[in-house]
Formats: structure tokens, sequence, C-alpha cells
């Protein structure tokens, strides 16, 4: 059962995934060589909890942290601890915020100084697939159409969709039906109406779209260790085009 949210509802997603759009672009303006993921991570979570809200992830399933860091060749959930954040990185950072008992949750990848030209390219294909699939995500389309949409764009640039990792429906809880693939897995799947709050998250990488987990049961890297890229929104979608709930309109990369 996929949950059709009441305007009350979206207003509730819509007030939680703003307090998450003013967390990462306060951290994409605090990325610089040197810094390190738990300072980020620290400042992420002291603005969730002065703007009235909870950060999602910690506690989840035992999860550590805040917020999920992810450097270069790690696709998601990132550890936040002393690593330091180099010139030339680029840098995954996924926030989620619990406000009135709905949740938010968005991510963006931004660079660390002068990228190279094929992390530049990562950047603005990943956040294009996410237009894409958010593009996609209309009243009357198959969900099927969603992850179509963003492997299309991805590997029409010679990048692969990692598999492993999905989007997922939000609200009352951080992972709700459906489950949200970046690919077209065969399936038609549900059809998309008003009301539904999806969270859309490519993750997209220059080599392979295989990944591993680490030792400590959350970092998950690529297995030929090139660079991926992970950007995400929240959205509703309407009788219209979709509501992004995370817009961020100041931040340079992921601006929808
Ligand atoms: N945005 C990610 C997701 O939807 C972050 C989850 S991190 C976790 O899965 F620690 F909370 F699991
Ligand atoms: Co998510």
């Amino acid at each position: 059962m996929i949950a059709l949210r009441t305007e009350r509802e979206i207003g509730l997603l819509r007030e939680a995934n703003q307090i998450v759009a003013e967390v990462l672009t306060t951290l994409a303006g605090m990325v610089a060589p040197g810094i390190t993921t738990l300072e980020l991570d620290e400042a992420a979570e002291a603005l969730i909890l002065e703007r009235g809200g909870k950060p999602s992830f910690k506690g989840y399933r035992g999860y550590p942290k805040s917020t999920c860091i992810s450097v270069d060749e790690v696709v998601v959930h990132g550890i936040p601890g002393k690593q330091r954040i180099e010139e030339g990185q680029i840098v995954s950072m996924d926030v989620g915020v619990l406000l009135r008992g709905y949740h938010g949750d968005a991510a963006v990848t931004v660079p660390c100084g002068e990228i190279d030209a094929v992390k530049r390219r990562l950047l603005d294909v990943t956040d294009r697939a996410l237009a894409n699939g958010i593009a996609a995500a209309r009243a009357g389309n198959f969900l099927r159409d969603i992850g179509r949409a963003v492997q299309d764009t991805c590997e029409r640039e010679g990048f692969s969709v990692v598999r492993s990792f999905v989007g997922h429906g939000i609200g009352t809880q951080m992972h709700e039906e459906p489950q949200i693939p970046n690919f077209d897995s065969g399936e038609r799947g549900p059809r998309l109406r008003p009301g539904m709050v999806l969270a859309i998250e490519p993750m997209v990488n220059v080599g392979g779209p295989d990944v591993r987990v680490l030792k400590d049961g959350w970092t998950a890297v690529t297995k030929d260790g090139q660079p991926s890229a992970h950007f995400e929104h929240s959205v509703v979608v309407t009788e219209d085009a979709p509501e992004i709930l995370s817009a961020a309109p100041n931040l340079i990369w992921g601006r929808l």
C-alpha cells in the first residue's frame, strides 16, 4: 500500500524537507580542504535540532551519525569521522530530518575546490538524471518510468547506475513503499497517483555498477575504486508537474 498524503501532511513533509534543504545548503558552503566529515555532521545535527527537528538517520538500524558523508569512491552511507576532505574530491552529503511526525530526505554531491573533468561531468549527469527521474514522476505514469529516465540519462553518457540501493516512498517512516530503482527493473510497477511522496536518489558510477560494503557494515564503495555521485530529492506527485519538497534554490549543485 502506497500512502496518498493529504494537503496537511504534504505541508508537514514540506516543512521537514525545507530543513533538509537548509542543512544541505549550509554544509555545501562549508566544504573546503581540511574540514573533517565529522565537523560537517556536527554542524548538520546542531542546525536540525535548532529548527526543532530530529536527525532521521541517527539510530536508524544502529546508524551512529546524523548524516552520511560519502567522498569520491564511497557511493553512499559514509560514516562521518576524522577523514579530512581534500581539494579535488567530490563529497556526497545525505540528510534526513524528522519534524512533527514526518520525514524529509535529500542528498547532494559537491566538489571540493577544483575537480577533474570526469568528476565534473559525473556531477552534472547525476544531477540531470535526478531531474529527469523527477520529471517522470507524473500522475498516470508508472514507477518504471522513473528508473528508465534515470538509467537512460546516465548510460547515454557512459556512466553506470548502482543497482543494490534504491529510492523509496517517504512519509511517517523514512522508508516506505514503493522501492524506486534507478534502472528499468523490467516490471511496470504501480501507477503513480497524486499524493504519493517519493524520495528519488540516483547513485551513479564513472566505472562499473558494482559496490561492496566495508566492515563497518555501512560504507558502500565502488568495487573498482572509481568515483560515484549521489543526488536525492523528496517529491510529491500532483495532477501536474511534481513538487520538489526538498528544493534548495541556493545550492549550486542539485539546484532544482
Ligand atoms: N537517504 C538514505 C536512504 O534513504 C540515507 C539512509 S542512511 C541511514 O536510505 F543511516 F539512515 F540508513
Ligand atoms: Co533516501
